[in-house]
Formats: structure tokens, C-alpha cells, sequence
């Protein structure tokens, strides 16, 4: 089967509201802390795309059941030290970092060898950052060259706790030090630069013995070791910020057009997105605020505005928006004016080496940018018009390369021929359905 689309239309003005899937950092988490719960755990809009499903697979590896059932998800825990498995197991976390870094973390006192393996972009992405600090409790690593997948993980059975300093704001370290924390005796201490708490928030509904004291640029984390989790029973998974980014830059980018895009989580460590374009003159607003279990969640309104506003964008927003990079780039592309985005270094060290191609799709289009290293400079045009052929087709099948494409062929036109479809399954399989919701 084909696994290209061809955009040669632009979307007319629409009006609608659509809800997107679940998040999926709370997915794989959910997955996660409930596989070493005691008892049952259920969730509803569990994201079911192929890094939850490789998270699934991963936990029933280690001898915990699952079920799936019109639409709840169900995990038998059986407690922190519940894992069955044989010697010599092998874990494909696919295309998930999120994935392979945390189970490294929560694996630190495994008995036999378990390896840890990837598809070709998870196996160029850097585990040394993990394996570095977690080694510090007492597991033994091994990584190719060191610092690359296939990782193997010899577990310690008197695991100390350690102090660990997280300097690059990445979620996935902090958390794979906190499930590291979570196995060893005494009181692990951890000072991390400003990222996605969703695990810190677990932690805290579950009232695991963390205590965490929010610093202005960063936060000090103490960890004790868990005896006991209770289940996660009747979570309702909140729509994926990340996901609705999208949709959220498609009504920023089309003329007269409105849209709501219901349930979303709006985490503070994860609206970056929100400021960045309200900062461009876009129009958003959170209606229907609420908190649940721990997480904000909001309906998120959206016009689209008379013009948009270049932004020199504060590297404190990086974090809260490091996944919505590449989108954003498409808003500074109509802006009138030259946008100016820095210390962006993590943005290379994703699924593909996103800096690089925000640049390459920009160009494409014509939009003249200057890049380093860390950062791009945005030459927008407020009356940008695409009328040429263009195909992408990323080497490493980056699932927001493809997403962002689309949105792109359909707001400045062109014709487009767009590779790797199926990439959207890695995180959002429903997207190009809510395309055509939004089209009709
Ligand atoms: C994630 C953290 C971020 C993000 C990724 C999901 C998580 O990565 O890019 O998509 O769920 O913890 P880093 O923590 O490496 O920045």
C-alpha cells in the first residue's frame, strides 16, 4: 500500500470543534505506574498509537496482564516487585525515548539482563544520559559506543540512592532517575531544570513518598523508595496537547476560521505553545479550566487572527513547547517579520534532528531562515504563497515532520507529496480523520 498523500488544495474557512486523542506522555506513564500497582488500574481515551502499544507489550514482557475493552484499558499490577520474566529478555521500545528511558529507570533492579532495543531513530538517539546517572545506583549498563541502543541492563539488589543534577530540561531523565529513585534505599535528590512534571504529578495523586519544591528556573526533587502503589482506577486520559498543536496552528494560519478543541491538557509545564503564539497576536483561549486528578484540563478556543506578530522567543519557553517546535516555525513563516528562536540544541536530539528539518521544509517553501547549531532566524512573509511542487520523505519517518507537512500544504498551497503516513501512528493515528472533520 501507498504511504504518501498529495495535498494540492488549500482548506477553506471552517468552524468546529473536534477532540484529539489522548495524551501521550500520561499514556505511557499510566501504563507504567500501573504495572507496579497493587490491583487493578482502568483508563478511558488511553492514546492507543504505537508508543503505547510498545509500553503495553513492554509491561506484559514483564509478566503483567492487560486488557483492552470498548475503549478502558485495564492493568493487573502486581506490585513494585511484581515483574515475572525470563533470562535473557529482550524490550523493543520501538520508536519511544519516552519508553526506553523510563523502563531503564523502573528495570534498575532487575535480576537477569534485559535488553532494551529500538527502531532506527530511537538507535540514534543519545541513552547515555540515562545510563550515566542510573549506573550511579548500583546497575551496571552496557550501551553501543557507549551511548546508543541496543542497551543492556544488569540490575543491583542493594541500590543506593544518589544525588543527580538534570541540566538539559528533559523530562525523560528526570523520570527514569525518579523510577531509579523509587527502587533504591534511602533518599535520592534531584535538582532538574524546569520540564514536564506528569510523573511528579503521578507521584503526588498517589501519595508515593517524592516531595517536590518548585524553584523559579528549576525544581528540587527528593525520592524515597516506594514499598506500595495503589491502582489507578477510572482515569480518564486528557486530550494531547502536543497533538492539538496542529489543529491549533491550521486555525491560526486559515483565514476566518474558529475552532475548539475540547479536554486538552494545559499542564503549565506544557503550554509553551499557548504563550509563544499569543506573544504572535494569535488568538487562544482556555474556557471550562478545571483540574483533574493533579493535571489542568481546558477546552482551548481558537480564531484566526488579522496578522501575525514575529516573536524572539524566550529560551525559558523551550521546554514547555520542545515538541511544538516545528509547527511553530510554520506561524513564524507568515509573520510579519523576522522570528528569532535559540539554545535549541534538544530540538536535534528528537525522533530526527528537527532543527534541521524546520529549516529544510521552510526553505522549500521559500521562507529565507539562518540557522546554527542552536538556534534559526525566521525570515517570515505575511503573504506567503506556495505555487510549486514539493516532497518531503524524512529518512527517519519523524512522525511531527510528516504532521506538520500537512498542515503546511494546507494552509500555503503548492503541490505536496508527502511520505511516511504511517508515521502518524506513532503518536496520533486519528490525525489525518480530524482533517477531514475539520475539511468537511
Ligand atoms: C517526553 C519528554 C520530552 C518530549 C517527548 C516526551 C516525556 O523529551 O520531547 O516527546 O514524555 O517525558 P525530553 O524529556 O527528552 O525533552
Amino acid at each position: 500500500m501507498s504511504d504518501f498523500i498529495v495535498i494540492n488544495k488549500k482548506i477553506n474557512p471552517f468552524k468546529k470543534k473536534i477532540l484529539v486523542s489522548g495524551d501521550k506522555s500520561i499514556s505511557i506513564r499510566w501504563v507504567l505506574f500501573s504495572s507496579l500497582s497493587n490491583g487493578i488500574s482502568t483508563a478511558k481515551n488511553l492514546l492507543i498509537s504505537e508508543d503505547v502499544i510498545a509500553a503495553i507489550n513492554a509491561i506484559k514482557k514483564l509478566g503483567i496482564k492487560v486488557k483492552i475493552n470498548n475503549g478502558v484499558c485495564k492493568i493487573f499490577g502486581k506490585g513494585m516487585n511484581g515483574y515475572n520474566y525470563k533470562k535473557n529478555l529482550t524490550i523493543n521500545a520501538q520508536n519511544s525515548g519516552t519508553l526506553g528511558r523510563l523502563l531503564a529507570g523502573l528495570l534498575i533492579n532487575t535480576p537477569y539482563k534485559i535488553k532494551i532495543i529500538g527502531d532506527k531513530s530511537l538507535s540514534s538517539r543519545d541513552f547515555k544520559r540515562i545510563s550515566e546517572p542510573l549506573s550511579k545506583f548500583g546497575a551496571k549498563f552496557s550501551l553501543k559506543k557507549e551511548k546508543y541502543l541496543p542497551l543492556t541492563i544488569q540490575g543491583g539488589s542493594n541500590l543506593k540512592a544518589i544525588n543527580y543534577k538534570e541540566k538539559r530540561g528533559s523530562a525523560q531523565c528526570k523520570s527514569s532517575v525518579i523510577f531509579g529513585g523509587m527502587r533504591s534505599n534511602g533518599i535520592t535528590k534531584i535538582t532538574a531544570k524546569k520540564s514536564r512534571n506528569h510523573t511528579e504529578v503521578l507521584c503526588k495523586y498517589l501519595k508515593l513518598p517524592i516531595k517536590i519544591n518548585n524553584k523559579k528556573n528549576y525544581d528540587e526533587i527528593k525520592v524515597n523508595k516506594v514499598k506500595f502503589i495503589k491502582p489507578l482506577k477510572n482515569y480518564n486520559i486528557p486530550s494531547d496537547i502536543s497533538s492539538s498543536a496542529f489543529f491549533i496552528v491550521l486555525t491560526a494560519l486559515s483565514n476566518n476560521s474558529e475552532l475548539i478543541i475540547k479536554n486538552v491538557n494545559v499542564n503549565s509545564s506544557r503550554i509553551g505553545i499557548i504563550t509563544i503564539l499569543k506573544k504572535m497576536g494569535i488568538k487562544i483561549k482556555f474556557q471550562n479550566l478545571r483540574t483533574y486528578k493533579g493535571e489542568k484540563i481546558s477546552d482551548i478556543k481558537v480564531k484566526s487572527p488579522k496578522f501575525i506578530k514575529p516573536v524572539n522567543c524566550p529560551s525559558s519557553l523551550n521546554s514547555g513547547a520542545i515538541d511544538e517546535f516545528l509547527i511553530i516555525f510554520l506561524v513564524a513563516a507568515k509573520a510579519n517579520g523576522i522570528s528569532y528562536f535559540k539554545k535549541l540544541s534538544e530540538l536535534n536530539q528528537k525522533e530526527s534532528p528537527r532543527l534541521k528539518w524546520g529549516k529544510y521544509i521552510l526553505e522549500k517553501m521559500g521562507i529565507k531562515t539562518i540557522t546554527t547549531e542552536d538556534s534559526i532566524k525566521i525570515f517570515g512573509n505575511p503573504g506567503l504563497k506556495v505555487n510549486k511542487n514539493i516532497t518531503i520523505k524524512n529518512y527517519l519517518k519523524d512522525h511531527r515532520v510528516f504532521m506538520t507537512s500537512v498542515i503546511a500544504a494546507l494552509v500555503f498551497g503548492g503541490n505536496w507529496k508527502l511520505h511516511d503516513k504511517s508515521s502518524i501512528n506513532t503518536s496520533f493515528p486519528n490525525f489525518l480523520k480530524i482533517i477531514d472533520q475539520i475539511k468537511k
